[in-house]
Protein backbone atom coordinates (compact mmCIF):
# COMPACT_ATOMS: atom_id res chain seq x y z
CA UNK A 1 0.00 0.00 0.00
CA UNK A 2 1.28 3.60 -0.65
CA UNK A 3 1.81 5.35 1.91
CA UNK A 4 1.42 9.48 1.94
CA UNK A 5 5.11 10.24 1.91
CA UNK A 6 6.14 7.56 -1.01
CA UNK A 7 7.45 8.92 -3.77
CA UNK A 8 6.30 9.44 -6.72
CA UNK A 9 8.11 7.97 -9.58
CA UNK A 10 7.13 10.03 -12.30
CA UNK A 11 8.01 13.26 -10.42
CA UNK A 12 11.65 12.24 -10.18
CA UNK A 13 13.63 13.69 -12.52
CA UNK A 14 14.82 10.98 -15.42
CA UNK A 15 18.28 11.83 -14.51
CA UNK A 16 18.14 10.94 -10.95
CA UNK A 17 16.17 7.66 -11.99
CA UNK A 18 18.92 6.95 -14.75
CA UNK A 19 22.13 7.82 -11.44
CA UNK A 20 20.18 5.30 -9.17
CA UNK A 21 19.25 2.31 -11.54
CA UNK A 22 23.33 2.36 -12.77
CA UNK A 23 24.41 2.47 -9.30
CA UNK A 24 21.94 -0.33 -8.58
CA UNK A 25 23.27 -2.33 -11.57
CA UNK A 26 27.11 -1.63 -10.76
CA UNK A 27 25.92 -2.99 -6.68
CA UNK A 28 24.12 -6.26 -7.93
CA UNK A 29 27.88 -7.53 -9.10
CA UNK A 30 29.15 -6.45 -5.79
CA UNK A 31 30.15 -9.51 -3.11
CA UNK A 32 28.68 -8.65 0.60
CA UNK A 33 31.07 -7.25 2.93
CA UNK A 34 30.61 -6.71 6.30
CA UNK A 35 32.90 -4.51 8.35
CA UNK A 36 34.04 -2.86 11.15
CA UNK A 37 36.10 0.72 11.30
CA UNK A 38 38.10 0.75 15.01
CA UNK A 39 40.24 3.59 16.14
CA UNK A 40 40.49 6.73 18.29
CA UNK A 41 38.71 9.78 18.02
CA UNK A 42 39.90 11.93 15.01
CA UNK A 43 41.71 8.43 13.38
CA UNK A 44 39.66 9.01 10.39
CA UNK A 45 36.96 6.40 10.18
CA UNK A 46 34.32 8.96 9.62
CA UNK A 47 36.27 10.39 6.54
CA UNK A 48 37.17 7.13 5.17
CA UNK A 49 33.40 5.66 5.72
CA UNK A 50 31.79 7.44 2.51
CA UNK A 51 34.24 6.58 0.39
CA UNK A 52 33.87 2.23 1.16
CA UNK A 53 30.45 2.67 1.08
CA UNK A 54 30.05 3.86 -2.07
CA UNK A 55 32.55 1.40 -3.99
CA UNK A 56 31.46 -1.16 -1.82
CA UNK A 57 27.41 -0.65 -1.78
CA UNK A 58 27.25 -0.96 1.80
CA UNK A 59 25.27 1.09 4.51
CA UNK A 60 27.15 2.94 7.04
CA UNK A 61 26.20 2.85 10.58
CA UNK A 62 27.87 5.24 13.19
CA UNK A 63 26.49 4.72 16.21
CA UNK A 64 28.00 8.24 17.14
CA UNK A 65 25.55 9.98 14.56
CA UNK A 66 22.85 7.90 15.49
CA UNK A 67 22.87 8.79 18.96
CA UNK A 68 23.83 12.74 17.98
CA UNK A 69 20.78 12.57 16.35
CA UNK A 70 18.67 10.93 18.81
CA UNK A 71 20.26 13.76 21.63
CA UNK A 72 19.17 16.31 19.19
CA UNK A 73 15.68 15.36 18.92
CA UNK A 74 15.61 14.81 22.70
CA UNK A 75 14.01 11.39 22.23
CA UNK A 76 14.39 9.15 25.38
CA UNK A 77 17.23 6.92 24.12
CA UNK A 78 18.71 10.61 23.30
CA UNK A 79 18.19 11.87 26.89
CA UNK A 80 19.73 8.88 28.26
CA UNK A 81 22.90 9.20 26.05
CA UNK A 82 23.65 13.03 26.53
CA UNK A 83 25.46 13.05 30.08
CA UNK A 84 27.88 10.22 29.17
CA UNK A 85 28.48 11.98 25.80
CA UNK A 86 29.17 15.28 26.83
CA UNK A 87 31.77 13.74 28.96
CA UNK A 88 33.45 11.76 26.57
CA UNK A 89 32.59 8.33 28.08
CA UNK A 90 30.99 5.15 26.44
CA UNK A 91 27.26 5.21 26.31
CA UNK A 92 25.34 1.71 27.93
CA UNK A 93 26.05 -1.36 26.24
CA UNK A 94 22.66 -2.36 25.57
CA UNK A 95 21.69 1.22 24.46
CA UNK A 96 23.84 0.97 21.73
CA UNK A 97 23.08 -2.41 20.77
CA UNK A 98 20.16 -1.76 20.16
CA UNK A 99 20.13 0.84 18.00
CA UNK A 100 22.93 -1.52 15.60
CA UNK A 101 20.10 -4.21 15.82
CA UNK A 102 17.48 -1.99 14.63
CA UNK A 103 19.49 0.00 11.80
CA UNK A 104 20.94 -3.18 10.35
CA UNK A 105 18.10 -3.97 8.78
CA UNK A 106 17.47 -1.37 6.86
CA UNK A 107 16.88 -2.05 2.68
CA UNK A 108 20.18 -0.37 2.25
CA UNK A 109 22.09 -2.65 4.56
CA UNK A 110 21.25 -5.38 1.84
CA UNK A 111 24.94 -5.80 0.75
CA UNK A 112 26.24 -5.68 4.07
CA UNK A 113 27.41 -2.92 6.31
CA UNK A 114 30.29 -0.56 7.64
CA UNK A 115 30.43 -0.65 11.57
CA UNK A 116 31.94 2.87 12.52
CA UNK A 117 32.73 3.24 15.94
CA UNK A 118 30.61 -0.05 17.19
CA UNK A 119 31.46 -2.42 18.98
CA UNK A 120 33.41 -0.33 21.42
CA UNK A 121 33.69 -2.65 24.62
CA UNK A 122 34.20 -6.40 23.99
CA UNK A 123 30.36 -7.42 25.53
CA UNK A 124 29.59 -4.85 22.29
CA UNK A 125 31.50 -7.11 20.16
CA UNK A 126 30.04 -10.61 21.64
CA UNK A 127 26.52 -9.36 21.48
CA UNK A 128 27.00 -8.34 17.96
CA UNK A 129 28.35 -12.11 16.96
CA UNK A 130 25.43 -13.25 18.55
CA UNK A 131 23.42 -10.81 16.73
CA UNK A 132 25.44 -12.04 13.40
CA UNK A 133 25.46 -15.76 14.28
CA UNK A 134 21.49 -15.54 14.69
CA UNK A 135 21.02 -13.89 10.83
CA UNK A 136 23.95 -16.98 9.76
CA UNK A 137 26.20 -14.10 8.42
CA UNK A 138 29.59 -13.01 10.45
CA UNK A 139 32.66 -9.87 10.05
CA UNK A 140 35.20 -10.14 7.25
CA UNK A 141 37.45 -7.38 8.31
CA UNK A 142 38.08 -5.27 11.17
CA UNK A 143 39.78 -1.95 9.82
CA UNK A 144 42.31 -0.85 12.60
CA UNK A 145 43.42 2.83 12.03
CA UNK A 146 46.21 3.07 14.25
CA UNK A 147 47.38 6.44 15.08
CA UNK A 148 49.63 8.23 17.89
CA UNK A 149 47.31 9.81 20.48
CA UNK A 150 49.42 13.05 19.95
CA UNK A 151 48.25 13.93 16.39
CA UNK A 152 44.68 13.86 17.56
CA UNK A 153 44.32 17.12 19.59
CA UNK A 154 44.87 19.10 16.34
CA UNK A 155 42.51 16.86 14.05
CA UNK A 156 39.95 16.84 16.76
CA UNK A 157 39.53 21.01 17.40
CA UNK A 158 39.90 21.69 13.71
CA UNK A 159 37.02 19.80 12.58
CA UNK A 160 33.91 20.80 11.43
CA UNK A 161 30.67 19.10 10.81
CA UNK A 162 27.59 19.40 8.23
CA UNK A 163 25.17 17.98 10.84
CA UNK A 164 22.22 16.60 8.40
CA UNK A 165 24.43 14.44 6.29
CA UNK A 166 27.75 13.80 8.33
CA UNK A 167 30.24 15.37 6.47
CA UNK A 168 33.78 16.34 8.26
CA UNK A 169 35.78 19.34 7.19
CA UNK A 170 38.95 20.47 8.78
CA UNK A 171 39.90 23.93 8.62
CA UNK A 172 43.57 22.85 7.98
CA UNK A 173 43.91 19.54 6.37
CA UNK A 174 40.11 19.19 4.52
CA UNK A 175 38.72 22.79 4.30
CA UNK A 176 35.52 24.02 3.10
CA UNK A 177 35.15 25.71 -0.47
CA UNK A 178 33.47 28.50 1.42
CA UNK A 179 34.79 28.86 5.25
CA UNK A 180 31.96 27.67 7.76
CA UNK A 181 29.54 26.40 4.76
CA UNK A 182 28.88 22.96 3.43
CA UNK A 183 30.04 22.70 -0.01
CA UNK A 184 27.21 19.95 -1.18
CA UNK A 185 23.84 21.70 0.66
CA UNK A 186 26.06 25.28 1.74
CA UNK A 187 24.28 25.10 5.04
CA UNK A 188 26.30 26.31 7.89
CA UNK A 189 29.16 23.53 9.93
CA UNK A 190 29.14 23.15 13.45
CA UNK A 191 32.02 21.73 15.75
CA UNK A 192 30.83 19.45 17.95
CA UNK A 193 30.07 19.84 22.01
CA UNK A 194 32.72 16.99 22.75
CA UNK A 195 35.40 18.40 19.94
CA UNK A 196 37.74 19.41 22.57
CA UNK A 197 40.48 19.35 24.02
CA UNK A 198 39.59 18.53 27.93
CA UNK A 199 36.72 15.93 26.81
CA UNK A 200 39.28 14.04 24.02
CA UNK A 201 41.17 13.21 26.88
CA UNK A 202 38.69 11.12 28.52
CA UNK A 203 37.24 9.87 24.96
CA UNK A 204 40.97 8.70 24.30
CA UNK A 205 41.02 6.97 28.01
CA UNK A 206 37.80 5.40 26.68
CA UNK A 207 39.46 3.86 23.65
CA UNK A 208 42.66 2.58 25.36
CA UNK A 209 40.69 0.99 28.85
CA UNK A 210 37.15 -0.06 26.92
CA UNK A 211 37.90 -0.46 23.37
CA UNK A 212 41.72 -1.84 22.44
CA UNK A 213 40.71 -4.92 23.90
CA UNK A 214 38.26 -5.14 20.81
CA UNK A 215 40.84 -5.12 18.55
CA UNK A 216 42.73 -8.32 20.83
CA UNK A 217 39.34 -9.72 20.19
CA UNK A 218 39.33 -9.56 16.58
CA UNK A 219 42.98 -10.04 16.43
CA UNK A 220 42.39 -13.82 17.26
CA UNK A 221 40.01 -14.24 15.09
CA UNK A 222 42.30 -13.25 12.17
CA UNK A 223 40.65 -10.54 10.60
CA UNK A 224 42.26 -7.32 11.76
CA UNK A 225 44.01 -5.25 8.93
CA UNK A 226 46.07 -2.79 10.13
CA UNK A 227 45.73 1.18 8.96
CA UNK A 228 48.73 3.76 9.07
CA UNK A 229 46.00 6.13 9.97
CA UNK A 230 48.71 9.08 10.34
CA UNK A 231 49.20 9.52 6.49
CA UNK A 232 47.18 11.83 4.55
CA UNK A 233 43.76 10.81 3.49
CA UNK A 234 44.54 9.71 -0.01
CA UNK A 235 47.03 7.13 0.95
CA UNK A 236 45.02 5.54 3.95
CA UNK A 237 42.15 5.47 1.53
CA UNK A 238 44.38 3.55 -0.83
CA UNK A 239 45.61 1.37 1.91
CA UNK A 240 42.05 0.60 2.54
CA UNK A 241 40.99 -0.18 -0.96
CA UNK A 242 44.32 -2.75 -0.96
CA UNK A 243 43.15 -4.35 2.03
CA UNK A 244 39.25 -4.82 1.18
CA UNK A 245 40.30 -5.26 -2.96
P1 LIG B 1 31.82 8.97 17.71
O1 LIG B 1 30.98 9.95 16.98
O2 LIG B 1 31.90 7.58 17.19
O3 LIG B 1 33.27 9.63 17.85
P2 LIG B 1 34.72 8.99 17.83
O4 LIG B 1 34.88 7.53 17.79
O5 LIG B 1 35.35 9.67 18.96
O6 LIG B 1 35.21 9.28 16.44
P3 LIG B 1 35.26 10.63 15.70
O7 LIG B 1 34.00 10.84 14.92
O8 LIG B 1 35.65 11.74 16.62
O9 LIG B 1 36.52 10.37 14.78
P4 LIG B 1 36.71 9.81 13.31
O10 LIG B 1 37.69 8.69 13.40
O11 LIG B 1 35.42 9.53 12.59
O12 LIG B 1 37.47 11.06 12.68
P5 LIG B 1 37.17 11.90 11.34
O13 LIG B 1 37.22 11.02 10.15
O14 LIG B 1 35.96 12.77 11.49
O15 LIG B 1 31.35 8.86 19.24
C1 LIG B 1 31.01 9.99 20.02
C2 LIG B 1 30.49 9.55 21.38
O16 LIG B 1 29.29 8.73 21.22
C3 LIG B 1 31.42 8.67 22.22
O17 LIG B 1 32.34 9.43 22.96
C4 LIG B 1 30.41 7.92 23.11
O18 LIG B 1 29.96 8.72 24.17
C5 LIG B 1 29.24 7.67 22.19
N1 LIG B 1 29.31 6.38 21.48
C6 LIG B 1 29.42 6.19 20.13
N2 LIG B 1 29.46 4.89 19.81
C7 LIG B 1 29.40 4.22 21.00
C8 LIG B 1 29.41 2.83 21.33
N3 LIG B 1 29.53 1.88 20.38
N4 LIG B 1 29.34 2.49 22.65
C9 LIG B 1 29.21 3.43 23.62
N5 LIG B 1 29.19 4.77 23.37
C10 LIG B 1 29.28 5.15 22.07
O19 LIG B 1 38.49 12.83 11.33
C11 LIG B 1 38.69 13.84 12.30
C12 LIG B 1 39.23 15.11 11.64
O20 LIG B 1 40.52 14.85 11.08
C13 LIG B 1 38.35 15.62 10.50
O21 LIG B 1 38.28 17.01 10.56
C14 LIG B 1 39.08 15.16 9.22
O22 LIG B 1 38.90 16.07 8.16
C15 LIG B 1 40.53 15.08 9.67
N6 LIG B 1 41.24 13.94 9.08
C16 LIG B 1 40.75 12.68 8.88
N7 LIG B 1 41.69 11.90 8.32
C17 LIG B 1 42.81 12.68 8.18
C18 LIG B 1 44.13 12.42 7.69
N8 LIG B 1 44.48 11.21 7.20
N9 LIG B 1 45.02 13.44 7.70
C19 LIG B 1 44.67 14.67 8.19
N10 LIG B 1 43.43 14.96 8.66
C20 LIG B 1 42.51 13.98 8.66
Amino acid sequence: MASSSSVNLEDVPSESLMTELLRRMKCATKPEKRLILIGPPGSGKGTQSPMIKDEYCLCHLATGDMLRAAVAAKTPLGVKAKEAMDKGELVSDELVVGIIDEAMKKPSCQKGFILDGFPRTVGQAQMLDEMLEKQGVKIDKVLDFAIDDSILEERITGRWIHPASGRSYHMKFAPPKVPGVDDVTGEPLIQRKDDTAAVLKSRLDAFHKQTEPVIDYYWKKGIVAKLHAAKSPKEVTEEVQKVLS
